[in-house]
């Protein structure tokens, strides 16, 4: 088939290479002439695995090509995905439609053969209605579309294997016209056996608004226990494993720790707390404000801790920070739960040295503040504190004996519950985490601090931005 996606941003540039994968010719579409460049090169213009190569052999076969016409989108298909971005809004709580509008606005009157637009960013429920009577009041004398939604569930870091083979594939349709054409569009994954959910537009939007609110509540749960585990000396790690164990509930996304950040949760239950307000229904979701206020208050947490851990004041001490992006396996930075620490710690006058294994430049680019380290030795090296705040698999693998000569003091604050504790403490380090209970001292160990702080930047970092 031949179909165009518009918006090649990180849902859109992996749903274009994953459709050309399955075999169907592709046209991308953005504004953003760089991106373009960069993806018709078939270079991915952000870290996800997997995507690169997918970009590269569907370019050089010919079924994935990119532009930044929209006449050309029109005249190339008659199926037009649509993969915008829908941020907060900078006013309030809701979803920006802006983009997923100005795509329906642009589009319509270009179009010359009937067709179908099918959505795939998050939005609010409703949004299907709303863009139908858009759509249909700018289109062409004589000649109809429609629109579907197929909201798209994918994760960073799996987005290639989580588009090609997902858990379901939800469909709301108004024709059994449409629900047929993207059955046909996804055949070869439902021929392997992936669920399919054909529904109403307003199911499908809800799906997706709904599942994130899930994800969001488990984490926030297990982060509100962590809290109970750290005033009743309980194990939120142990907790977690014996309630995974009740298959009702399972063990994926009750890991505690410094709560959830990125592109999509976030920004999701904000969106869904003020369309349910607009719906009147308020009340019926109020819970998940409070879910929000649970995950902002790891980050204060994480970061009264390590001061604590500090002797009472940042200032004057030298913090690592291993990990910036806001989930490993991924360069992005966005609402990083990370970034978010960091920044508090540089405000609060520490010598902050960040590491990232790949998103160094955008957490540069985000917080000029710290220092930035291609190498996780150097960023430790005169660390009073290391605060693990990204549980990127390197970090499992550090030597704790080789780091703590490194170190100033073998200080480590796991905000992840990732690394294992008690290896780190039989190499000499003083371990903290959330939510799991700290062993007694030694007597005559523990909290004395070495005072003299060097402040130079080591060869191998970034000095901070002044
Ligand atoms: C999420 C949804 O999982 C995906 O289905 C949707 O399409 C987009 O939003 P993503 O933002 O890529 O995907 O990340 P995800 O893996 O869900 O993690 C979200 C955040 O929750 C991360 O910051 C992660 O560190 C945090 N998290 C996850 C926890 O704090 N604890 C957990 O147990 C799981």
């Amino acid at each position: 088939m031949r179909l165009t996606v518009i918006g090649t941003g990180y849902l859109g540039a992996v749903h274009a290479a994953c459709m050309a994968d399955l075999g169907h010719d592709v046209l991308g579409v953005d504004t953003d002439t760089r991106k373009i460049e960069a993806l018709a090169a078939g270079r991915a213009p952000f870290y996800e695995p997997g995507l690169a190569e997918l970009l590269t052999r569907n370019t050089r076969s010919g079924r994935l090509r990119f532009t930044t016409s929209l006449q050309e989108a029109a005249d190339f298909a008659d199926l037009h995905f649509v993969c915008v971005g829908t941020p907060q809004r900078p006013d309030s709580l809701a979803a920006d439609l802006s983009h997923v509008e100005a795509v329906v606005d642009g589009l319509a009157p270009l179009l010359t053969r009937d067709s179908l637009v099918v959505g795939k960013s998050t939005v609010p429920v409703g949004t299907t209605r709303s863009l139908s009577r858009r759509l249909a009041a700018r289109l062409r004398p004589g000649v109809t579309a429609e629109i579907a939604w197929n909201p798209e569930f994918l994760r960073e870091g799996y987005a290639v294997q989580d588009t090609l083979r997902p858990d379901r594939l939800v469909v709301g349709a108004t024709s059994a016209h449409a629900d047929g054409l993207l059955r046909t569009v996804y055949e070869p994954m439902l021929r392997s056996g992936v669920a399919y959910v054909g529904t109403d537009p307003a199911t499908a939007e809800l799906v997706k608004v709904a599942a994130n609110s899930f994800l969001a509540t488990k984490i926030s749960f297990i982060n509100a226990m962590a809290e109970v585990c750290d005033a009743s000396g309980a194990d939120v790690v142990t907790l977690a494993d014996a309630l995974g164990h009740d298959v009702r509930i399972g063990r994926r996304f009750l890991s505690a720790g410094l709560g959830f950040g990125g592109g999509c949760l976030p920004k999701d239950i904000r969106a869904f707390l003020a369309r349910a307000e607009e719906l009147e229904v308020g009340e019926a979701v109020s819970f998940l404000r409070q879910i929000d206020r649970i995950n902002e208050r790891q980050r204060r947490r994480t970061v009264d801790l390590a001061r604590h851990l500090l002797g009472g004041t940042f200032a004057g001490r030298r913090v690592a920070v291993l990990g910036a992006t806001f989930k490993p396996d991924s360069d992005d930075v966005r609402d990083s739960p990370a970034l978010a620490v960091a920044a508090q710690i540089v405000a609060a006058d520490a010598d902050v040295r960040v590491h990232d294994p790949e998103g160094l430049d955008n957490a540069r680019a985000a917080l000029p503040g710290p220092a930035y380290c291609p190498d996780v030795v150097e960023a430790c090296r005169d660390a009073d504190l290391v605060l693990h705040l990204t549980e990127w698999r390197q970090y499992r693998a550090l030597d704790p004996a080789h780091l703590s000569e490194v170190v100033r003091a073998p200080r480590l604050l796991d905000a992840r519950n990732a690394l294992d504790p008690a290896a780190w403490r039989a190499a000499g380090w003083q371990v903290r985490a959330l939510g799991r209970p700290a062993p007694v001292p030694p007597p005559g160990t523990g909290e004395a601090l070495r005072v003299t702080i060097p402040q130079a930047v080591g060869p191998n970092c970034t000095a901070p931005t002044p």
